[in-house]
């Protein structure tokens, strides 16, 4: 462990962090994960660095990667990168699955906003879609992925102050951070925390009455606190690729297919206990916080839309 931690220090801090990362996984997914990322990074070598404008080969540069580096790159890539999206699309589907109402209303949007799958596509018509973007909010609220605290400690500046927060000094060298997934689940910031309803991200439309300015006031405030992406110089370097492949994929699921809770028991995939505590209720989907956030589920059956799929078959 002494000898790997030295050569990461010598190769940058990235394999570090990275290896802490799959800390919290069993060895069982460490192994399967570790065995794709070899094969990514095998078929990927095996090519020339600018046979494709990806990662690799804006990464690599003329001096080559150190192989660490590479790994390095790569566990984190597929994790920063890939398990987060992965994650926001599963909370996605799991809440529309257990909410109809929500469901019809995305369905309609998406369905009506254009015209063939193929047109489905980042850009405009894709962006206008209010409600797709509402119910992606909504999920990464109520499971993030990313649910851990961000750590971060005090600029040492030379000054008598104190560095305060919320009435506390954090003295120099001590780190501070609050979990993500508590914010997202504080009722001072979001009303009733635990209930899903991507109406509240909505921009009120009903007029400039006293109550849309408390609904404009109160959005604000959820805004400022929907941090699942960090905050500052340090947040994430991938937030709009993030909205634009999940709002990709969800739009393109709800064109070619519907889709529902498995039937029975092997539909509770991913679903609460039914315990006492908020968390455990059925419909809240239970993530397991390893700095990313581990899921099992959901267990879906689609069901294709046999004209749209027409389409999907001459397309591929
Ligand atoms: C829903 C999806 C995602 C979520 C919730 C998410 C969340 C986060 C969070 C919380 C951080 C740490 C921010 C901080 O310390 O303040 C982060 C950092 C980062 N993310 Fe994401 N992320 C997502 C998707 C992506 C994607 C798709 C990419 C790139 C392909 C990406 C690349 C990065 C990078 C490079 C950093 C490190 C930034 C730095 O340290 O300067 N993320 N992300």
């Amino acid at each position: 462990m002494v000898y790997t931690l030295t050569m990461c220090i010598t190769h940058g801090h990235l394999l570090v962090t990275s290896l802490l990362l799959l800390g919290g996984w069993g060895k069982k997914k460490v192994a399967v994960f570790t065995q794709a990322v070899a094969k990514l990074i095998a078929e990927r070598t095996s090519q020339l660095v600018d046979s494709k404008p990806d990662f690799y080969a804006a990464v690599t540069g003329d001096g080559g990667l150190h192989p660490l580096e590479l790994w390095g790159e790569a566990i984190f890539f597929v994790l920063a990168g890939g398990s987060t999206v992965a994650t926001a699309i599963c909370g996605s589907l799991f809440h529309l699955s257990w909410h109809p109402d929500v469901y019809a209303r995305l369905a309609s949007e998406i369905r009506k906003a254009f015209s063939s799958g193929r047109d489905i596509q980042p850009g405009p018509i894709l962006s206008s879609c209010t409600y797709l973007r509402a119910v992606i909010d909504e999920s990464l609220r109520m499971t993030p992925p990313a649910p851990s605290p961000l750590w971060r400690e005090p600029e040492v500046v030379a000054t008598d102050k104190p560095f305060v927060v919320d009435g506390h000094i954090i003295p120099p060298g001590t780190e501070v951070g609050v979990h993500l997934w508590a914010i997202m689940h504080n009722p001072e910031y979001f009303d009733e925390p635990f209930t899903f309803r991507p109406e509240r991200w909505l921009v009120p439309t009903d007029g400039d009455t006293e109550q849309t300015a408390e609904r404009r006031k109160s959005r604000a405030q959820m805004r400022r606190a929907h941090v699942v992406f960090g905050l500052g110089d340090r947040s994430c370097a991938g937030k709009s690729m993030a909205y634009m492949e999940a709002s990709l994929t969800i739009a393109k699921i709800l064109w070619y297919f519907d889709f529902e809770r498995a039937p029975g028991k092997k539909g509770s995939l991913g679903c609460g206990q039914g315990g006492k505590n908020p968390w455990d209720a059925y419909d809240q989907f239970q993530i397991h916080d390893v700095l990313g956030a581990d899921h099992d589920g959901p267990n879906l059956v689609f069901k294709p839309r046999p004209e749209q799929c027409e389409d999907l078959d001459s397309t591929t």
